[in-house]
């Protein structure tokens, strides 16, 4: 099969914004097609003018399994194929609480996002994938979920479940010709960062070895690496991406 980058395809989560956002754009000018999703719809206006290739933007809450299950296969019969997967999708939730303020609705809500939308793209794209042998699935972790950031229950511990799904997955398709892996970041400032209170947002970039927050170019430079066909011999591993926070 021919895996030129023009020709392949892509799906996005969150996409609408931050780091989502900036690897479609940095995708496009590969001129992969490019399935975006994203529940935030005023967010398609940024989309329209920062992509530069054919793409199909879908609206959907990636919690809603169902609605997952028929998007994908629109986007499998809009395009053709599925090459590549990235699952950007993300929420904190609250944070700068302890375990035992910790509001049981809500990291169920974070659970949900974090680690079940990102097992149910993964769950319906696997199948197209596997009909072509190969594959590029990349899932958004964090360094929360390597260390678990105090203050930060449900955020941290639904990326650990990231992580752990991403060791499965990688063993699972092993010899498939798909890849699974994921990203572990530090701090990037976004959205996500902007909405979380002052206090914890200063409690992670301090716990940072070079003393600055990471740039989408560090982020999107390593994440497209990640889901390139060179990226051939590692599977089930999580990139760190934290400024020397992560020493394993
Ligand atoms: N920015 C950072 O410092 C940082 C660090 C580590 C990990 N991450 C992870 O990177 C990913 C992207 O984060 P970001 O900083 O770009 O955040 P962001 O808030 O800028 O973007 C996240 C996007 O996900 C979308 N989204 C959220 N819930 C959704 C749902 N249920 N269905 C569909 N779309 C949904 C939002 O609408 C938004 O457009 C997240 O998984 C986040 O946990 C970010």
């Amino acid at each position: 099969m021919n895996n030129t980058l023009s020709k392949q395809v892509a799906i996005i989560t969150g996409a609408a914004s931050g780091l989502g956002l900036a690897m479609a754009k940095k995708m496009s000018e590969s001129g992969i097609q490019l399935a975006l999703i994203d529940r935030y719809t005023e967010g398609l206006s940024q989309i329209r003018e920062e992509i530069r290739t054919e793409f199909e933007f879908y609206p959907i809450d990636i919690t809603d399994e169902p609605a997952v299950k028929k998007t994908i296969e629109k986007i499998a019969q809009h395009f053709g194929r599925i090459d590549i997967l990235v699952n950007c999708a993300g929420i904190t939730g609250i944070t700068n609480i302890k375990s035992h303020e910790v509001d049981t609705e809500n990291l169920v809500k974070v659970f949900n996002v974090n680690f079940m939308g990102s097992w149910f793209t993964s769950k319906y794209t696997l199948p197209v994938m596997l009909k072509n042998n190969y594959g590029r699935i990349l899932h958004f972790a964090s360094i929360a979920g390597k260390e678990g950031n105090a203050g930060m229950l449900a955020y941290s511990s639904s990326k650990a479940a990231v992580i752990g799904m991403t060791k499965v997955q990688g063993k699972e398709y092993a010899e498939t010709g798909i890849t699974v892996n994921a990203i572990a970041p530090a701090v990037i400032k976004t959205a996500l960062v902007d909405k979380m209170p002052e206090e914890q947002v200063k409690y992670m970039t301090d716990k940072i070895p070079m003393k600055r927050c990471g740039t989408l170019d560090e982020l999107v430079n390593m994440a497209c690496f990640i889901v390139s066909p060179e990226n051939s011999f590692t599977t089930g591993f999580v990139f760190d991406l934290s400024g020397g926070r992560a020493t394993y």
